[in-house]
């Protein structure tokens, strides 16, 4: 039998006649960029999230990016965030011209360790970046506390994590601003790159889209007005929208932002997927609860399906052990797919070597990149592949005991 660790056309056979049908209509009416499919898609987001702004962008690293400078991140201040994440995590920090300042991870969840942000606060401390990993909630009571008092922004990375909950609340509503991606292999995938920010903040909303537009005219002006606490005397003869092809404000800009939307097809497909959401997500978690069992008095540690006050979408399914390249090996030659997720903690990576951090700094994230390995999580995997999955896992330590 062989067990992809990922495989999109499954879904595709399910809602392919749809999503096609709806992308026909995008292209038929002309309306490309930021048209009704995507005003229809932040509104039906924001509904789902129980969130007052949904801002589409581009992807998931320029959702970070645009959120951080939106609120108020720059030139030399520092973002605490998690060692243990993509890439795109510390990189959207740099991207706004901060720091990455690294903390270290709790054992079971994987999730930024509160106690550790606090000893790596300082006056240059403009926020907490907290992810969550894998679709599973981080300590987010404790991370708005710190944050609170100490006047911090907290932006939420929930790009592996939509449709998850924390305490009754949707990830990604629970911070300053959160952070999402809709790369095909998400939660919520497009045929495409794809991603959004979140905020009940009017102003924040009201900087995200106008960073992600070149902070051109009317918005950008007030953005950096925001920002920077500098006012603008023109101002008062700017229009207020600068969207119009032939308004001439959109050509007076404020601040470095981006050009970053979500292609209206995407919104399309995007709105033709959340439908099926909480399903995928709870064939996920149905999945997930069959590995576990099957892991039962095994020599590794499965994650807990069970976990009070959070709820993950599953993202991903991860167990530690200490014969990582073995097991993935062995499955591999078995028709199993397996994932790395990440053989690099983010303070180790070349990227990051002016910040000076070394092996042994941060001493959980360095052992949970040492022993994880993702199975195969996808909400149309068969009952017949997971179990295939763990009885060769099964076979493997039972061949490893007979050594
Ligand atoms: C945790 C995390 N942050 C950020 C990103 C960046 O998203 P994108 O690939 O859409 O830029 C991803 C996904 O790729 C991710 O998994």
């Amino acid at each position: 039998m062989r067990v992809p660790f990922f495989d999109l056309k499954r879904q595709y056979e399910q809602i392919g006649p749809e999503a096609e049908r709806r992308v026909c209509e995008v292209m038929r009416s002309g309306q490309y960029v930021e048209g009704p499919a995507v005003k229809e898609f932040e509104r039906r987001m924001a509904e789902y999230l129980s969130v007052k702004h949904v801002v589409t962008c581009g992807n998931g690293t320029d959702a970070l990016r645009i959120a951080l400078q939106a609120a108020g991140v720059g030139d030399g201040d520092e973002v605490i965030t998690t060692a243990f994440s993509f890439f795109a995590t510390a990189e959207a920090i740099a991207q706004a011209g901060a720091v990455p300042v690294f903390a270290d991870i709790d054992r079971e969840s994987f999730n930024i360790d509160p106690e550790d942000v606090k000893r790596k606060l300082t006056s240059k401390t403009k926020a907490i970046l907290p992810v969550h990993i894998f679709g599973i909630p981080a300590d987010m009571d404790e991370l708005n506390q710190i944050a609170q008092e100490r006047g911090l922004a907290v932006i939420e990375d929930a790009c592996q994590a939509v449709g998850a909950s924390y305490r009754g609340k949707k990830t990604g509503t629970l911070g300053t601003a959160g952070c999402f991606s809709f790369y095909p292999t998400k939660n919520l995938g497009a045929f495409g790159d794809g991603g959004m920010i979140t905020t009940n903040d009017d102003a924040i909303a009201e900087s995200c889209r106008a960073i992600k537009a070149h902070a051109a005219g009317r918005p950008g002006a007030l953005t950096y007005q925001r920002l920077s606490g500098e006012a603008l005397p023109e101002l008062a003869e700017l229009t207020e929208s600068g969207d119009s092809l032939y308004d001439p404000c959109k050509y007076y800009n404020y601040m470095i932002g981006a050009n970053s939307r979500l292609d209206s097809m995407q919104a399309a497909v995007l709105l033709e997927k959340l439908g099926y959401l909480d399903g995928y997500n709870q064939k996920r978690k149905q999945i997930a609860e069959a590995y576990t069992g099957q892991l039962e008095g095994l020599p590794v540690t499965a994650p807990k399906t069970d976990v009070e006050d959070r709820e993950s979408c599953w993202h991903q399914y991860a167990v530690l052990t200490e014969y990582k390249e073995e097991l993935i090996s062995y499955l591999g030659e078995r028709g199993v797919g397996a994932g790395v997720f990440y053989p690099v903690p983010l303070h180790l990576q070349k990227a990051f070597r002016k910040l000076g951090y070394r092996e042994g700094d941060l001493p959980v994230s360095e052992e949970i990149c040492k022993k994880s390995v993702c199975l195969p999580m996808f909400p149309e995997l068969t009952a017949e592949e997971t179990t295939y999955v763990t009885d060769t896992i099964k076979q493997f330590f039972a061949e490893r005991k007979g050594l």
